[in-house]
C-alpha cells in the first residue's frame, strides 16, 4: 500500500552536507519527496519526537545532539516506504550498517556518547502518522 514516512536528516547530515545525498538516494529508490523544511527543532518537538526513549540512557545525549542544529525534514511517499526507507538507511549503530545504506557509506561511531547516524525515518504507520503531524502541521 502507499504510505508516508517522516524523514529527517539530523544535524549531523546537514552539517557535513549530505542532504542532497539523502534526497538523491530517496528519489533514485522511486520514493516521492512530497514536503520537505528545515527546522532548528526545539526542545520540546523533540520531546514529543522521542518520547519512547525517554528514560533511556542514551536520551539526554540524544536530545541535545538534536538541538545542535537545524534538521531537513522531508515527508516521503510511495509503495511499503517505511520499512523501504530503514533500509536505505542502515541499521542504527552505523559502524555496523552495510556498505550501500546512507548510514553504511557516510557513518561511523565517533566515540561520543550518542549515535550520530545521519538519518531519522518513522518505524510503522503510527509513527509516521504521529511523527509527521509534529514536523508539519
Ligand atoms: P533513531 O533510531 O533514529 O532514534 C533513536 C536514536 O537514538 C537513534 O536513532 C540513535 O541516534 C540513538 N540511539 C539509539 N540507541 C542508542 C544507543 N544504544 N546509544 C546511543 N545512541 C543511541
Amino acid at each position: 500500500a502507499v504510505e508516508e514516512t517522516l524523514v529527517l536528516v539530523k544535524p549531523d547530515g546537514v552539517a557535513r552536507k549530505l542532504s542532497g545525498e539523502i534526497i538523491r538516494r530517496i528519489e533514485a529508490k522511486g520514493y516521492s519527496v512530497v514536503d520537505l523544511r528545515m527546522v532548528q527543532p526545539e526542545r520540546s518537538r523533540l520531546e514529543q519526537h522521542y518520547a519512547e526513549h525517554q528514560g533511556k540512557p542514551f536520551y539526554e545525549p540524544l536530545v541535545a545532539f538534536m538541538l545542535e542544529g537545524p534538521v531537513v525534514a522531508i515527508r516521503v511517499a510511495g509503495d511499503r516506504v517505511i520499512e523501504g526507507f530503514r533500509v536505505l538507511a542502515g541499521t542504527t549503530d552505523p559502524t555496523l550498517a552495510a556498505p550501500g545504506t546512507i548510514r553504511g557509506d557516510f557513518g561511523r561511531d565517533w566515540g561520543l556518547a550518542v549515535q550520530q547516524n545521519l538519518v531519522h525515518g518513522s518505524d510503522s504507520v503510527e509513527s509516521a502518522q504521529r511523527e509527521l503531524g509534529l514536523w508539519f502541521d
